[in-house]
């Protein structure tokens, strides 16, 4: 009796199992990573966070991506990011997930081409955050100074423009409102055209425009060069913004790099940003307090050791310092030592 009991639960489980991978074919893979800090405010332009430390999460993304056929693909991708500064107990939250990439990929390689459906990422800074290399330690100075998003709801068309692969382009038509549901009819178009000339380089021309019905008609046109090789990396971006309706245009650059000291184990990296006029956004910035005054620069500085290679640990430093402003006195600087961690999954 209970051989045939057993029989027929494990023939029962065969007969699942097999049936569930003939219904949903590739099983996808899920992923994903974590990153955060122990940081420490030792100074600020805001003496109201002066000393302030904790640790954070500042992002967490879990991904489930799948092939549904030879021609189309799709990705889900939660993100969740800790709160930045709260300063009440009752205004404290919890770490909350949102939808931050969700789409459908349909491959063209006769064109060369991916068509994406749904939320994708812009090419606003695709190409500067992967020379950067640490967008675990610090956005890039667009995304850090809130000037674009990341992601955005629309169609993408990204390929390339010969075999072989020297000249690429991204371009997005989209809602222009990152993740957030739309607000009116005007739609957001980005366009990026990067090219590799010799092995190592990097050169990408980016423009975009959005005519937005509250704000009127934003525009970035920015440039970006960048150099790779196994031991280090380099790049400077210029970018310029244009607000039109406020007559405002903030010019922004940053330079940066990152080199290799032990093999596998141990990196350094470094960076400037410039903002050639105030950013009105930079008390919204997340995790690195910012005065909206005064032109910020800042330096960031650190170590990069990995123990494992699904495991970094990154000694690092951010110090803000101010131009003098047209009106009232300048901001004093930001020093934050910072211990950030980030692993993968
Ligand atoms: C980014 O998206 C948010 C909505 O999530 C929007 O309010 C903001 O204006 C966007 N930023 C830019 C630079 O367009
Ligand atoms: C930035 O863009 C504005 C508007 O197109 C232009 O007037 C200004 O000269 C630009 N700044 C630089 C440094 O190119």
């Amino acid at each position: 009796m209970k051989r045939y009991f057993r029989r027929g639960i494990l023939s029962f489980i065969c007969l699942l199992l097999s049936s569930s991978s003939a219904l949903w074919g590739d099983e996808g893979r899920i992923s994903g990573y974590f990153f955060g800090d122990y940081y420490y405010v030792l100074k600020s332009s805001d003496a109201a966070f002066e000393d302030r430390n904790g640790f954070q999460y500042r992002r967490v993304y879990f991904n489930y991506d799948k092939e549904l056929s030879d021609a189309f693909s799709m990705r889900f991708r939660l993100e969740m990011n800790g709160q930045s500064f709260p300063t009440a107990r009752q205004t404290s939250s919890k770490i909350v997930p949102f939808l931050k990439n969700g789409y459908l990929r349909w491959k063209q390689p006769k064109w060369r081409t991916n068509i994406y459906l749904g939320i994708s990422s812009n090419p606003t800074w695709q190409n500067v955050e992967k020379i950067w290399g640490y967008r675990s330690v610090a956005k890039t100075v667009l995304d850090l100074h809130k000037m674009g998003n990341g992601s955005d709801f629309g169609i993408a068309l990204q390929g390339d423009v010969d075999k072989s692969k020297k000249v690429s382009y991204h371009l997005i038509f989209a809602n222009g409102m990152s993740t957030n549901a739309e607000i009116d009819n005007n739609k957001k178009i980005a366009f990026s055209l990067a090219a590799k000339p010799a092995t190592g380089f990097i050169v990408e021309g980016y423009a975009d425009l959005e005519n937005a019905v509250d704000r009127g008609r934003w525009y970035i046109l920015q440039g970006f060069l960048g150099y790779q090789r196994e031991q280090f990396r380099l790049g400077v971006q210029l970018a310029n913004q244009t607000r039109q309706k406020n007559d405002l245009n903030i010019l922004v650059g940053s330079a940066f790099g990152a080199a290799q000291l032990i093999e596998k184990k141990m990196w350094a990296f470094a960076r400037f940003d410039r903002l050639f006029d105030p950013n009105p956004f930079g008390k919204r910035v997340a995790y690195i307090p910012f005065d909206d005054t005064a032109a910020p620069n800042m330096i960031l500085v650190g170590l990069d050791w990995a123990p494992i290679e699904a495991f970094h640990i990154m000694p690092n430093l951010v110090f803000v310092f101010y131009d003098e402003p047209d009106n009232g006195a300048k901001p004093d600087a930001t020093i934050m030592p910072r211990l950030t961690a980030f692993f993968t999954f």
